[in-house]
């Protein structure tokens, strides 16, 4: 909804910060994601991407505003070659009719939960958007089937009273507020996980494709053991520790805030 100051955000969002839509329930063709052009990217967890869209039409993922003029991540550049190979997925990017900016795969190796808490950050992907527009949020897309895995969300990184898990078999939909909310996600398994990742602006197109998916915040919590989340509390606490001796060592404040950038 519009507001006389401040950024144009969608309703459906703003009490927990995520949407679940109705599942995709049409075939994709594995190559899609298999045959795209993959870059090495530093981010949370094990992962490479494949950018459909990025600030200039080239096979890269950095943030707009590190290219030259600065910009914000919105007015991507599609990428005809990348396009050729996935064209159901450039469609669903498409679909909502909203601005997109960063448009990418996401392929993350094997992330147990103790993991993907320490790897859960927030996104920066609001950074030189004018006051006024509309907020940019990410569109999630899971393209494999992966049943034993979750993304998982949360309004503090490390306070679990507050922590979404979200199921991540094949078409699962979901819009978050990556830069309001921690996320990550676990993934159990032995193959690499695959997810289709836009950056979209909020406004009316994309309030009505959440309303066109039947958006909702209410989700059914992935079941994990106590004694799984318990061993992943304790992992998370041990690997931040960890982290904060290193860059102690250098003298240097521990950069928690990490951003798929
Ligand atoms: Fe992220």
């Amino acid at each position: 909804m519009a507001q006389l100051m401040g950024y144009i955000k969608s309703a459906a969002l703003e009490e927990k910060g995520f949407v679940i839509l109705d599942s995709y329930d049409k075939e994709v063709d594995p190559k899609e994601w298999l045959d795209i052009e993959y870059v090495d990217w530093k981010s949370s967890g094990d992962t490479r991407f494949a950018p459909i869209a990025s600030a200039k039409g080239e096979i890269e993922c950095n943030g707009f505003w590190n290219h030259k003029p600065p910009r914000t991540d919105k007015d991507g550049v599609w990428i005809d070659s990348q396009m050729a190979i996935a064209p159901t997925l450039t469609e669903r990017a498409k679909e909502p009719g909203a601005n997109v900016g960063r448009c990418r795969i996401i392929e993350l190796q094997p992330t147990p939960y103790g993991d993907c808490l320490y790897n859960l950050h927030q996104d920066d992907n609001n950074r030189l958007n004018p006051d006024g527009t509309g907020w940019v949020v990410r569109g999630f897309f899971n393209l494999t089937d992966d049943k034993d895995s979750y993304f998982v969300l949360r309004e503090n990184r490390t306070d679990p009273s507050i922590e979404y898990r979200i199921a991540l078999p094949a078409g699962a939909q979901l819009i978050v507020d990556t830069q309001r909310l921690w996320h990550a996600a676990t993934h159990n398994g032995t193959d690499p996980r695959y997810c289709l990742i836009t950056s979209w602006e909020s406004g009316p197109e994309l309030d009505a494709y959440i309303e066109k998916y039947h958006g909702t915040d209410q989700h059914e919590q992935f079941q994990v053991d106590q004694v799984v989340l318990e061993h992943g509390y304790a992992e998370q606490a041990r690997k931040d520790a960890a982290r904060a001796a290193y860059y102690a060592a250098k003298g240097q404040q521990a950069k928690i805030a990490m951003s798929e950038a």
